[in-house]
């Protein structure tokens, strides 16, 4: 049994995290301070004798005996992380800057959720990890970005200047139960839309594309990027690779919600990447990870949670 600290345990993809490793028998504890995340996301995990939750919020230092750290905090929707974009780069900088500080007194391994968006509006297609991106550092998402960018630069400093035993994943859209219902983000926006009978709002002119990850799949993929070997730092693309259009997701919400919403065309906004796709080579090679769950599957259960929150 390991002692694991999930930093951003309240939230969507935290919130899985914690189920899995307390699943596996670990001991789990939770630190958010609740800025996107909701207790009602692990409501069913309190009663459990192995998992401690905790109002904490990352930009201060923690001090904790652990054996494992995933480091999850952050907002990671466009309308929470630029509500408030000084705090998005400080829990990002600050908070990697924590994390990996009680990682290297505790030696204990610590794992970033790094995010696609490193690779800004990318000019290659798909992204590999070799690809340095191509980033706005002074737009309206660069708190969130430049902010992640700096924290993939901290946690190989530490590898490299203090031996930290670090692992990096970057994370492609992932969409499932426990998503806030008001993310603005495509897949909620939809959803919502659809069950609520309202127009689905498309920005440009829906060809846009990008893929969607469910989360029992990332999740999975992050645990085992944990469970690898030293060697293994990454960055590691996590994500699934099959493309859809903002005009095919839009129908099948329609479709699967069983809704007489109609489409409505709207201006895209500013730095908004044309086409996103993860190219996971590496992560098929290295951790033996493959996503499964195909959209329209992923797409019910998420369906079946709105349905509960929203009504
Ligand atoms: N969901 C995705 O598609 C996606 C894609 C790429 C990367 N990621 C990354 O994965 C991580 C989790 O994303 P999510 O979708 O679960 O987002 P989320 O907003 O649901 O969860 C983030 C959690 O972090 C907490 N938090 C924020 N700032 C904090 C701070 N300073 N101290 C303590 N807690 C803090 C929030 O309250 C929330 O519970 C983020 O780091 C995000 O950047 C997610």
């Amino acid at each position: 049994m390991k002692k694991i600290l999930v930093t951003g345990g309240a939230g969507f993809l935290g919130s899985h995290l914690c189920k899995k490793l307390l699943n596996e028998g670990h001991e789990v504890i939770a630190v958010d301070n609740f800025y996107t995340g909701n207790k009602d996301n692990i409501l069913g995990l309190l009663e459990n004798p192995r998992f401690e939750l905790m109002r904490h919020d990352i930009t201060f230092p923690l001090y904790l005996e652990v054996n494992e750290i995933y480091n999850l905090a952050c907002p990671a929707s466009p309308i929470h992380y630029q509500h408030d974009p000084v705090q998005t780069t400080k829990t990002s900088v600050h908070g990697a800057i924590n994390m990996l500080g009680l990682s290297k007194r505790t030696n204990a391994k610590i794992l970033q959720a790094s995010t696609s968006e490193v690779y800004g509006d990318p000019t290659a297609h798909p992204q590999k990890e070799d690809y340095w991106g191509n980033v706005n550092p002074i737009g309206i998402r660069s708190c969130y970005d430049e902010g992640k960018r700096c924290a993939e630069t901290l946690f190989f400093d530490y590898w490299r200047q203090h031996q930290v035993r670090i692992k990096v994943a970057r994370i492609f859209n992932t969409y499932g139960p426990h998503m806030h219902p008001k993310d603005g983000r495509v897949v909620s926006n939809f959803i919502v839309q659809a069950i609520k009978g309202e127009s689905l709002t498309i920005y440009g002119d829906g060809t846009q594309t990008r893929s969607f990850c469910y989360v029992d799949d990332l999740i999975d993929g992050l645990v085992k990027l944990m469970n690898s070997n030293d060697d293994i730092t990454g960055p590691i693309n996590l994500g699934n690779p099959n493309e859809f259009s903002m005009l095919e997701l839009a129908n099948l919400a329609i479709e699967l919600t069983g809704s007489k919403s109609d489409i409505l065309f709207r201006s895209l906004p500013e730095d908004d990447p044309k086409q996103r796709q993860p190219d996971i080579d590496l992560a098929k090679k290295v951790l033996n990870w493959v996503p499964k769950v195909e959209l329209r599957d992923g797409l019910k259960q998420t369906i079946e949670y709105f349905k509960k929150v929203i009504n």
